[in-house]
């Protein structure tokens, strides 16, 4: 089959389309399937650039691709809840920009038939993000406050959304055209973070859901009430803050996993969530796809269309 390799860590040019043996499945609760999309994440990048061999090792050659869509081929001896020909998503965590995947049946969800395969791709870690940081991790509950920093980002906008829909107050940070975005999006709250002062505006939340990291992370305890929580998807907060302002603050992975994803795919197949894919790209440009995401400045996933 044709799968997406590099050889050695580096710029986008260690990218190649190559030849390698379809993956079979091994366990019984494995389900394989033939992928029609698959999307881009940052982290990707950070993989390629070699930055995560520390926290999160891969060996070469590698094939990225955290997350997927596509038809089921074949399914493990314990399988029960798909069948042959079934449409789905599935978080594999590697080897998603490739024509098969093998994934663990606890990470594969059906594909709401409401949406296409690239949005089905577009959603698997952005919604098991957002319902690990606000609802898993965060606890919260109907008529408590968020403020999600980098709302306008593939993750913030779906949790924007998610997050709405659960009944919680959100007040969102953006610049530009994100602003108006997250508006759209039904945010109650909206703060351009290039021109105005979130830490004057913005008092008392329960939980700050930070997707965007940086040296604008530590101003975001003196949003939060004292004994709420600052979680972030994108750095690590600074313990002596946490400790300053009485805040639990923590760096999260999030789930991915089927159960994870169960309360964001319900509300997709109602219609409530819209996926957000901002620039769809053929499997053979996957270089070019991981620059566009690097390049920033998009709103929403990148997807590359596999078959
Ligand atoms: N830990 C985990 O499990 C996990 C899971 C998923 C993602 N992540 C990480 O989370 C981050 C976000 O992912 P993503 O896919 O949503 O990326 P993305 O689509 O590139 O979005 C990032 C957003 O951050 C915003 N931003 C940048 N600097 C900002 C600042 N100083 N203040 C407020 N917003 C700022 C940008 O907003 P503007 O365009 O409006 O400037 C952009 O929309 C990435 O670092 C990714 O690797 C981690």
């Amino acid at each position: 089959m044709q799968a997406i390799q590099y050889q050695s860590f580096g710029p986008s040019d260690v990218i190649v389309l190559s030849e390698v043996p379809q993956p079979q499945i091994s366990n019984d609760n494995e389900v394989l399937i033939q992928v029609k999309a698959a999307s881009v994440n940052p982290l990707d990048i950070k993989i390629r650039m070699g930055f995560m061999q520390k926290m999160r090792p891969v060996q070469l050659p590698f094939t990225p691709g955290l997350d997927a869509a596509g038809e089921v081929v074949a399914i493990g001896a314990g399988v029960s809840r798909f069948k042959v020909g079934d449409e789905v998503m599935a978080a594999t965590m590697m080897g998603a920009y490739a024509e098969y995947i093998v994934a663990k049946e606890d990470f594969v969800s059906l594909k709401p038939q409401n949406i296409s395969f690239a949005e089905a791709a577009s959603l698997v870690v952005n919604l098991g993000t957002a319902q690990s940081i606000l609802f898993s991790e965060g606890q919260l509950e109907s008529g408590q406050k968020v403020l999600i920093q980098g709302a306008a980002g593939a993750v913030g906008a779906t949790m924007v959304q998610l997050a709405k829909n659960n009944g919680i107050y959100v007040i969102a940070t953006a610049s530009g055209k994100g602003v108006e975005l997250l508006q759209n999006l039904g945010a109650d709250e909206v703060i351009d973070y290039k021109t105005q002062d979130v830490t004057t505006l913005v008092k008392n939340v329960d939980l700050v859901a930070d997707c965007a990291g940086g040296e604008t992370q530590s101003k975001l305890f003196e949003v939060l009430k004292s004994g709420g929580k600052l979680l972030s998807i994108a750095g690590m907060p600074a313990p002596e803050l946490a400790q300053k302002y009485n805040i639990d603050a923590r760096f999260i992975s999030s789930n991915l996993s089927a159960k994870s994803l169960e309360n964001g795919l319900n509300l997709v197949s109602e219609g409530k969530i819209k996926p957000i894919v901002a620039k769809i790209f053929p499997l053979t440009e996957a270089a070019q796809a991981q620059d566009f995401v690097s390049a920033g400045g998009m709103h929403g996933k990148v997807v590359l269309a596999v078959r």
